[in-house]
């Protein structure tokens, strides 16, 4: 791997650090080409360990003085940091270096976003602010004094003094320097309040730039709800006397649990009606809980070192998918989760960036937050919780923050604490933090004299570095279902722990029909040989939503798949029972929405090499147009009927029914499309009172062919809207056909309002793009071309950016030879660039190695 190789950090290699820090001051003294950082840091040796080496990170920094205890002194300076005789004992350290955010296009570090001033410091970030031992086992309380004419300035912690040109904060929370946070700009707050349970009164806001105040409510709802939803369900309160969120335009991912100062992307915060569909604000919901829930898991509590990133993102998101399942529909929530889980984390389990959700090494700490760490990390603790029972968990959490409380913990700690609850031995179920893949486990059923057996066979491919692995704790939540339909056997939680295990039911009068993995109880590839009566079945008559979903889910691939591999037509039996569902009035509009979603194009893709065929992306995305088409000829009165029953009355409501409705009526409405011309659609549009109902109708205008007038509308309505002017460059290489996608993405990016410098936008372009399968992988190459030239020039600027749209590639070795090659010449392109950033190298190596 380009060199990199060298710099490869294991896990193995912990070691504590040398020096702890007592406390930090921090003067910053802002200019856009030249701030100055003043850091004044009381040192102290490390007790636990021997080592008295000093070493401070810091990358990109002009140092203009140091000194030790008041004497001035001439460290040795690297790319990476500085080393310098200290003594050994409690000494003060204090530097003065220089910066230039405007100039920091990585956005890492101090940078600046349309003229405000703001910090990333997660993961290493900091190092880029000052000489600083930038690992998050040094914890320290912080002080910061800001000096700026800007009328707005804010830090981490509690506000001290502050006067014309000037303010301070004191976090009196030790800390990691990645919770580190500083804003400066001109900005207005949407302010609010909260008292917490044991009667403290804590300010709140919501910053945003002149012109946003009027889409911050949602966002502070959300973080009341958050507030209460923690004291309720995990007994956790808030601890300082006051919590800011900023929303920033140019940011690398969705938002920062900076101790009191949470940094947002503004797309994960910014709502109204008008501008934001109602997934929009489902997700500024639950990105608003996660950030805030990251106070305790996560700050509180913190992680030893990177490789334990997992203990706060699993944990974290575990927390906010429940908040979530408690606001909303708990089916849907699991069902979405599902889909998300199988299209992100099942993809990347599947290739050459496999990792375990605790990896073992990295080059490149930004690379590994990953669908791994978080979502399977999340579902890792799901399964704890179901193996040892809520009351167990529940007193298990309360140990965990009683024994951890301002601590930097490791996964070992975390098991640990349920090792001591339950009195159960977890060192098999560890192997899940430690084995990468995803297990399938098949099942064979037998039965005989009223007894009947189900057989599970598990087994783990092999990911990079990982040939051979040991069977695992699978928790697998079976139900049983009489031959009429109703249930004879209640869910109960199968515990496979062998490579072969069998499980019997006795006393049943017939053979029942199994509903296997119900809530999708762990995180597994099922193979299970069954015939599509039988997926109906289970389609009608499944107690368990999630199971009945997939059942639904099943089937549609199963017909699919024969459609693309052997010629077939679309299933009568598969429209059928479609139409019962849509027939059936007792079910969540939602779930009849997600019931008619088809499996995606690279769901296919993989269930095709998992059959031993080499996908074709464009056959594939053909079969799905001609299913979509049988589905809206032969479902077309129901369609119209459950369009029109779905229609939300009244003003704009973003709640989990309102939106359920919307979801349905819009489900329809895509199908409809292709039978009208898009008039419905088009009617629609011309009415559409709020950003779900005009996207949605934008969208079927575009499927039907119809869009061209609507689209130049919508630029002309929305162009000084940034966010949603993402929404109008997505849905154009979403709708391009295969053989005009790159042509249209390149269009595109010779737009006046594209820009390379803002994430989201670039993603609006070219994640959409790496997520049209048929078109990205049209056997022309000229996607594979396309991505990689821009790829190139954004990793000038924006290395942390480039290195996860590298990931696009990733399944490059389930295609064709003519494909591969291709996609080889345009990685090899990528690698050979000068001055490639060690984010990219890192992604590109890992995939070529494959
Ligand atoms: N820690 C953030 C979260 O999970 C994600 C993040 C990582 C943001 C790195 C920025 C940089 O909420
Ligand atoms: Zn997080």
């Amino acid at each position: 791997m380009k060199d990199v190789d060298g710099r490869t950090i294991y896990l193995k290699d912990y070691a504590p650090p040398a020096y702890l820090v007592e406390r930090v001051d921090l003067t910053f003294v802002l200019a856009p080409e030249a701030t100055r950082v003043k850091s004044r840091i009381r040192f102290t040796p490390n007790p636990g360990t021997a080592s008295r080496d000093f070493f401070l990170h810091g990358e990109e920094l002009k140092l203009v003085s140091a000194s030790v205890d008041g004497q001035a002194v001439t460290p040795a300076v690297t790319d990476e940091g500085l080393t310098c005789e200290v003594p050994d004992a409690p000494f003060t350290w204090e530097a003065e270096v220089e910066i230039a955010p405007a100039r920091n296009t990585a956005l890492e570090g101090l940078y600046m976003s349309n003229g405000m001033y703001c910090t990333q410091c997660e993961a290493e970030g900091f190092r880029k602010i000052t000489y600083y031992p930038d690992r998050p086992d040094v914890m320290a309380v912080f002080t910061v004094r800001i000096e700026s004419e800007l009328p707005v300035m804010l830090s981490n912690g509690n506000p001290g003094a502050s006067g014309a040109g000037f303010a301070e904060w004191h976090d009196p929370w030790p800390k990691p320097a990645y919770l580190f946070a500083l804003v400066a700009g001109e900005l207005v707050n949407h302010p609010g309040s909260f008292t917490t349970r044991s009667g403290k009164d804590v300010e709140l806001n919501v910053w945003v730039r002149p012109g946003d105040e009027g889409k911050c409510a949602f966002a502070m709802e959300s973080l009341k709800k958050s507030m209460k939803w923690d004291e309720e369900v995990y007994g956790r309160e808030y601890d300082l006397d006051i919590f800011n969120i900023v929303a920033v335009d140019d940011f690398n991912m969705g938002a920062m649990e900076n101790k009191g100062l949470n940094i947002f992307n503004s797309a994960a915060v910014l709502a109204s009606p008008e501008t934001s569909t109602d997934a929009n604000f489902e997700r500024i919901e639950a990105i608003i809980a996660h950030e805030y829930f990251h106070n305790w898991t996560g700050n509180r509590i913190t992680c030893r070192d990177w490789f334990q990133l997992c203990l706060k993102e699993g944990l974290t998101v575990f927390r906010d998918a429940q908040f979530t399942a408690d606001m909303r529909s708990e089916p849907v929530k699991r069902i979405t989760d599902v889909i998300d889980l199988r299209g992100r984390q099942f993809r990347e389990d599947n290739g050459p960036l496999a990792h375990p959700v605790r990896p073992e090494s990295f080059v490149e700490i930004n690379n590994f937050y990953t669908a791994t760490v978080y979502e399977k990390g999340a579902e890792v603790i799901g399964m704890l919780k179901r193996l040892v029972g809520d009351e167990a968990y529940a007193k298990a959490l309360e140990l965990y923050f009683e024994r951890h409380d301002g601590d930097a913990a490791t996964i070992e700690d975390w098991l640990k604490v349920f090792e001591d609850t339950t009195g159960r031995d977890l060192s098999q179920f560890k192997r899940w933090y430690s084995q990468a893949g995803t297990p399938r486990v098949s099942v064979d059923e037998a039965w005989k004299d009223g007894t009947y057996t189900l057989t599970f066979r598990q087994s783990t491919p092999p990911t990079p570095g990982q040939p051979v692995k040991d069977p695992r704790v699978i928790p697998i939540a079976v139900g049983l279902l009489g031959p009429n339909g109703d249930e004879v056997q209640e869910t109960t939680l199968l515990e496979l722990t062998e490579a072969e295990q069998s499980f019997t039911f006795e006393g049943l009068a017939a053979k029942p029909v199994p509903s296997i993995l119900r809530g999708f109880s762990a995180p597994v590839i099922l193979d299970r040989e069954t015939d599509n009566a039988e997926r109906a079945f289970l389609l009608a008559h499944d107690t368990d939503p999630f199971c009945k979903w997939e059942a639904g889910r099943a089937l549609a691939r199963d017909v699919l798949l024969r459609m693309l591999n052997e010629g077939a037509a679309p299933d009568k039996a598969f429209l059928g029972a479609l139409s019962s569902t849509l027939a059936d009035e007792s079910l969540d509009p939602a779930f009849v929405a997600l019931v008619l979603a088809l499996p995606s194009e690279d769901d296919l893709a993989q269930a095709q090499v998992d059959a031993g065929l080499v996908p074709d992306p464009q056959a594939i995305h053909a079969v799905r147009e001609r299913m979509r088409d049988a589905m809206a000829e032969a479902l077309e009165d129901q369609l119209r009927a459950a369009y029109a029953a779905h229609q939300v009355p009244g003003p704009y409501r973003p709640d989990a029914d309102a939106a359920a409705s919307r979801a349905l009526a819009n489900t329809a409405l895509m199908l409809l499309s292709r039978r009208d011309g898009g008039a419905l659609a088009q009617t629609q549009y011309d009415t559409a009172d709020n950003m779900t109902q005009q996207l949605a109708a934008l969208s079927a205008l575009l499927t039907a062919g119809a869009g061209e007038e609507a689209l130049k509308a919508f630029e002309a309505q929305w162009k000084d809207d940034r966010l949603v002017m993402d929404k109008w460059f997505s849905l154009q290489v979403a709708h391009a056909e295969p053989g005009d996608t790159a042509a249209t993405v390149e269009r595109l990016t010779r737009h006046p309002a594209f820009t390379m410098k803002n994430p989201n936008r670039f993603r609006a372009v070219f994640g959409a793009f790496a997520m049209n399968q048929a078109g990205f992988h049209h056997d022309s190459g000229d996607g594979y071309r396309l991505m990689a030239d821009w790829l190139i020039e954004l990793d000038a600027l924006n290395p942390q950016t480039t290195a996860r749209m590298c990931s696009a590639f990733q399944t490059w070795r389930r295609y064709d030879a003519d494909r591969q090659a291709l996609i080889r010449e345009a990685l090899e392109r990528i690698m050979a660039k000068k001055d490639l950033s060690r984010d990219t190298a890192e992604m590109i190596g890992r995939i070529l190695d494959a």
